[in-house]
């Protein structure tokens, strides 16, 4: 038997001489269901909150087809891991995640190892030459046909079920996500992106634009409401570029918030570019959505905006800035920056703490820019070094908080109405919810008070994270 060498995340390791499974998952069903339980599935998240959503649409699949979801890969039959690969760091730490669980299989060789999601799609070739010991390799768009692969494994010898075929029409608008509990729930009502900024590997992994019916999405969101959900959080990679027939992202907004029992309605990410009147209107006279807006900048340079083939420059986006701040006072701004893409001077970097302050961002995520292939930046190259792109981000990471700092504490003494969700993290008999604004604030609990309520908290003391305070009863 052939000892497989595992380059991936660090040291080789060997896993052994590990016969291939002989039967098909199919067959090891039928053989479970005379003597013992169905197969038990092990499912790991990574990346963003459309892989969590994702995941829910697999754990559904699986389920369907028979299979018992598990929290721990030690008792899993099957162990999955959906991934991200939006930067270089994502990837390694799964393929050191990876690494780790295929030892799993030197004890219990008959274990199935999935690779889903992104870097499925991206890598294929090199993950599957890297880490030979995957059975299931499969792309965002392959999950349907998930269960039928997991059967097809022990039929094709020592290569693993692959398929990473994107689908302009897939969009599981007809599986229900399995939810897994709690007030806010994620709801996908786009799939893709048709924008191919440079740096950006989305377009390639997620495949086109798709928006989902609207009347599967409000069948999704009543079923949601009717089990105890509050908040929508709408969820699509340019989530406000939502069309379909002659529904906009406005429109949609304005339908979600007619349904009982949702009581507040977020999304992410938009795009600047495709942001609209319709959907500034629906967000200024919706009360049920929220007054926070995720709006990427990525660099406040326009020569670097160029580059990145973003679609607009820092003019319109301070424009943007402005009819949003006047048609909805209250309104949180966060963002995503990226320091040191390829040709980013010393001036383009001072332009993006320069916009960064003008804005006044309530918080951010910031990122060194990580060359990913097939972007159509990678011909490009990278000209910013490591040291440099870490000095950039720390210095910006060191502005945010400050005026993350400014403006949390410039809220103290005033009262926002919070959604209850749950204990807070440090306890001690606390809650925490989060604000109108998607800030998170923490009070103690009082017997009266649920998760899924919302009661009126005031600011006592604030961090550059978090309100503390005390819910006005
Ligand atoms: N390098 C660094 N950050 C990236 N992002 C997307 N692609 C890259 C990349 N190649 C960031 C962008 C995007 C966020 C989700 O991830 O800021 O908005
Ligand atoms: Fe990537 Fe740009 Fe699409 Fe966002 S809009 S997913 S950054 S290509």
């Amino acid at each position: 038997m052939p000892c497989h060498k595992i380059q991936a995340g660090g040291l080789p390791h060997c896993i052994g001489s590990l016969p291939r499974l002989k039967i098909s998952c199919s067959l090891m069903i039928q053989d479970r269901t005379i003597s013992t339980r169905p197969p038990r599935v092990y499912l790991e998240t990574y990346g963003c909150q459309m892989n969590v959503a994702d995941s829910q649409t697999i754990t559904s699949i699986l389920r369907r087809a028979g299979y018992d979801s598990i929290d721990r890969p030690d008792d899993a039959d099957v162990i999955l891991l959906n991934t991200c690969a939006i930067r270089e760091h994502a990837e390694e730490r799964v393929l050191g995640r990876l690494t780790a669980l295929a030892r799993i299989k030197e004890s219990r060789p008959e274990v199935k190892l999935g690779l889903l999601g992104c870097m499925a799609q991206h890598n294929r070739a090199a993950i599957v030459e890297k880490a030979s010991y995957l059975d299931v390799v499969a792309g965002p768009d392959s999950y349907r046909r998930l269960p039928e692969m997991l059967g097809e494994i022990g039929q094709i010898g020592f290569d693993p079920a692959v398929d990473v075929r994107l689908d302009r029409t897939e969009t599981y608008a007809d599986i229900s996500p399995d939810f897994g509990g709690g007030v806010r729930a994620y709801v996908t009502a786009m799939r893709g992106c048709d924008r191919f900024c440079a740096f950006c590997v989305v377009p390639y992994v997620r495949g086109r634009e798709r928006s989902i019916p609207p009347t599967d999405l409000m069948r999704e969101i009543r079923d949601l409401a009717s089990r105890g959900v509050k908040e929508i959080v709408l969820l699509g990679q340019t989530v406000n570029a939502y069309r379909y027939d002659g529904t906009d992202f406005g429109g949609l907004l304005k339908m979600i918030a007619r349904i009982e029992g949702i009581e507040r309605i977020r999304f992410t990410s938009p795009h600047p570019s495709d942001v609209s009147e319709s959907m500034i209107e629906a967000m200024a006279t919706e009360p049920k959505v929220q007054p926070h807006l995720h709006l990427p900048l990525q660099s406040g340079s326009d020569r670097v905006l160029a580059a990145m083939e973003r679609g607009y420059n820092v003019a319109q986006y301070l424009d943007l800035v402005a009819r949003v701040r006047a048609a909805i006072p209250a309104i949180a701004l966060s963002t995503d920056i990226i320091v040191g893409f390829h040709g980013e001077a010393e001036s383009d970097f001072d332009a993006t703490v320069s916009m960064m302050r003008e804005v006044g961002y309530d918080s951010s995520f910031m990122f060194k820019y990580s060359v990913r292939e097939h972007t159509r930046a990678f011909k490009l190259g990278d000209s910013v070094s490591e040291e440099e792109k870490q000095r950039r981000l720390t210095a910006l990471i060191a502005i945010q908080e400050e005026m993350s700092l400014d403006r949390y504490r410039a809220l103290v003494g005033q009262t926002f109405p919070v959604l209850v969700e749950g204990p807070a993290r440090r306890g001690e008999g606390r809650l925490a919810g989060k604000t109108p604004q998607f800030k998170t604030a923490i009070f103690p609990g009082a017997d009266d008070v649920r998760v899924g309520e919302t009661v009126n908290v005031r600011v006592d003391s604030a961090t550059g994270h978090s309100l503390l305070g005390t819910a006005l009863l």
